[in-house]
């Protein structure tokens, strides 16, 4: 039976890990962070004391990529979200870890129906035959806002302007960047959460992804 793929695009603290989460538990379908993947990559090669901008050694870390060595703490920390969009920018980078997005969204761990992958290029380079495709955008306020929460709650000590400072950097290199920029696919339908809560905007997304669903298997 082929997979039912859904793609969850948007910037970063937009809300579309919250989403992908929900809609994922909501339909029983696997779920891939994709960025926890750039995230482990950034974090392995700052472990070993090197520069995730170095193409060998982010290439080295990605090829001997092993998930099970990093926890969420490990990942989410706002140091490795620069170390992610360092290492994302480098094309050999991406190309490791394309086919292991691929395999699982087209054969779904645990023999789930579908799966649920977020990112910057599901829609567009990774799964361009998704059945349904979110990008989701938020203000560079409120995304800010919601980082300082997130990362507070984790017990990070956070400095308002370099949060900023880093979402800014990082939106603006994961949409220059030459290899698989941060766009929304053609066929995408795109949602603004600046004032929405994240049971809006999962209601609301719910409906369209269950109409593309229906349509994708008539
Ligand atoms: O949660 P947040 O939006 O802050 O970040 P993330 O989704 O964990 O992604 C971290 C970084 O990985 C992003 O800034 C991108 O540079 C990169 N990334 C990417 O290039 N392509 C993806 N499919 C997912 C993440």
């Amino acid at each position: 039976m082929t997979s039912v793929i859904v793609a969850i695009d948007g910037s970063a603290a937009s809300g579309k890990g919250t989403l992908a989460k929900k809609i994922a538990a909501h339909f029983d379908f696997a779920y891939l962070d994709s960025g926890s993947l750039y995230r482990a990559i950034g974090v392995s090669v700052l472990r070993k004391g090197g520069d995730p901008t170095n193409e060998s050694q982010a290439v080295a870390a990605a090829k001997t990529l092993d998930i099970a060595q990093f926890t969420p703490e490990d990942l989410r920390t706002e140091a490795a979200g620069v170390a992610a969009s360092q290492v994302a920018a480098i094309p050999s980078v991406r190309a490791a870890i394309l086919q292991f997005q691929r395999d699982f969204a087209h054969t779904p761990p645990q023999g789930k129906r579908g799966a649920v992958l977020d990112g910057r290029d599901i829609g567009t380079v990774v799964c361009p035959d998704a059945a349904a495709k979110i990008f989701v955008s938020a203000s560079l306020e409120v995304r800010v806002g919601r980082r300082i929460k997130e990362l507070r709650g984790k017990g990070e000590a956070v400095i308002e302007a370099r949060v900023r400072a880093d979402l800014e950097a990082r939106d603006a290199r994961d949409s220059s960047r030459a290899v698989a920029p941060m766009k929304p696919a053609e066929d995408a339908w795109q949602i603004d959460t600046s004032a929405l809560d994240p049971d809006q905007v999962f209601d609301l997304s719910k409906i369209f992804v269950a109409d593309k669903i229906a349509k994708a298997a008539v």
